[in-house]
């Protein structure tokens, strides 16, 4: 019995390697181990021996079938071994250089967003954000903007109907309707309400208004809002601000002036032009780039703030027009369209 055994397993291991799928194992299993199997067949002569005979048999039986069992185990482990290797493609090699596009880029409205923060981070503003889901209070109400004035006209805003909720946006009037916010302002409002002055931030961000999509206008924009509020702050030093930035921005060179205006929530309230001859494809000698003024005393009062200790100064811009200024570029759509390569001449390093 023990040569019968030793050949049988001589045959399993020969025939077991060879076997490369589950039908073929399933067979093997079943010629072997099976109720008909050659193995089982074998098993079963145990039990026709000699009593005394019985113990070391089923010694050595049990031996081979551990054996057997083992070249089975092996051939289900390579099986499910190629199974996986196929199921994960061909072999990789890992030290290869990525196929890939590589890192991404700054977007240029990012490029310019970060470098008007970083310039102003450094005369003492601090970056504050703001929903752009608003409310009429924070967008218009506090600023000394009546309900009569043409920026809250619905053809001028985006409303959202009566039934809206935003569980992240707080109303500071019961009843008072959702809208996308029109300007980055309302932040001045938001941040006011948190506490006391002085009060020194800029709040970068996205704003909409239903405009018609063309070479200068787009729903949706982007603005750097600034606000500054303390002792016995004058025009001198809102003057002095826009100076240094877009300086700092544009080069020695660039200069400002401001054209009186009207805000409601400033007095006086100036538009800021600015002239950057120097900058290749600036065909203007000026350029309009945002609207500031001394923040309005009836501002102050809706927030709690007392008109007679505070004054401020506070300005507004659009990131899309710098950034067109700054690089160039004609028709604000080309922000919009992700079209690569109109972002990569932004890549810096690459
Ligand atoms: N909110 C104005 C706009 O969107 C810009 C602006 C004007 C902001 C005057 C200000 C400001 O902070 O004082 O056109």
């Amino acid at each position: 019995m023990q040569e019968q055994l030793s050949s049988l397993l001589a045959k399993a291991s020969i025939e077991l390697q060879a076997i490369r799928t589950r039908p073929e194992l399933e067979s093997a299993k079943a010629r072997y181990v099976g109720p008909n199997g050659e193995f089982t067949a074998v098993m079963k002569q145990v039990g026709a021996a000699p009593r005394e005979q019985r113990p070391a048999l089923g010694r050595v039986v049990n031996e081979s079938k551990a054996r057997l069992q083992a070249l089975l185990d092996g051939a289900l482990a390579r099986i499910e071994g190629s199974e996986l290797a196929s199921r994960l493609g061909p072999p990789v090699d890992p030290t290869l250089p990525s196929a890939d596009a590589g890192p991404g880029t700054f977007h240029p409205l990012t490029l310019v967003r970060e470098e008007v923060c970083r310039i102003l981070r450094k005369v003492g503003f601090t970056v504050a954000d703001g929903p752009e889901v608003e409310t009429e209070f924070y967008c218009f109400d506090a600023l000394n903007t009546p309900p009569d004035h043409p920026a809250r006209d619905p053809q001028d805003t985006f409303y959202f109907p009566q039934g809206a909720r935003f569980g992240n946006v707080s109303k500071h009037t019961p009843g008072e309707r959702y809208l996308l916010r029109t300007h980055t302002s309302s932040v001045q409002v938001r941040t006011m309400l948190k506490g006391p002055p002085p009060i020194r931030i800029i709040s970068p961000g996205r704003a909409f208004r239903r405009d018609t999509s063309d070479a200068s206008h787009s729903a949706n924009f982007h603005q750097v809002e600034c606000l500054y509020v303390d002792r016995n702050v004058t025009v001198r030093d809102l003057k002095a601000l826009l100076d240094y930035l877009f300086e700092a921005l544009l080069g020695p060179g660039t200069k400002t002036r401001f054209r009186p205006h009207y805000f409601g929530y400033t007095e006086p309230s100036f538009e800021v032009d600015l002239s950057a001859r120097h900058l290749p494809k600036v065909n203007k000698e000026w350029i309009e780039i945002g609207g500031c003024g001394i923040v309005d005393p009836e501002v102050f009062k809706s927030v709690g703030y007392d008109p007679e200790v505070w004054t401020g100064y506070a300005f507004g811009m659009g990131i899309e027009r710098l950034a067109m200024t700054l690089y160039g570029i004609d028709d604000i759509r080309v922000f919009y369209q992700n079209d690569v390569r109109f972002l990569r001449q932004f890549a810096q390093g690459a």
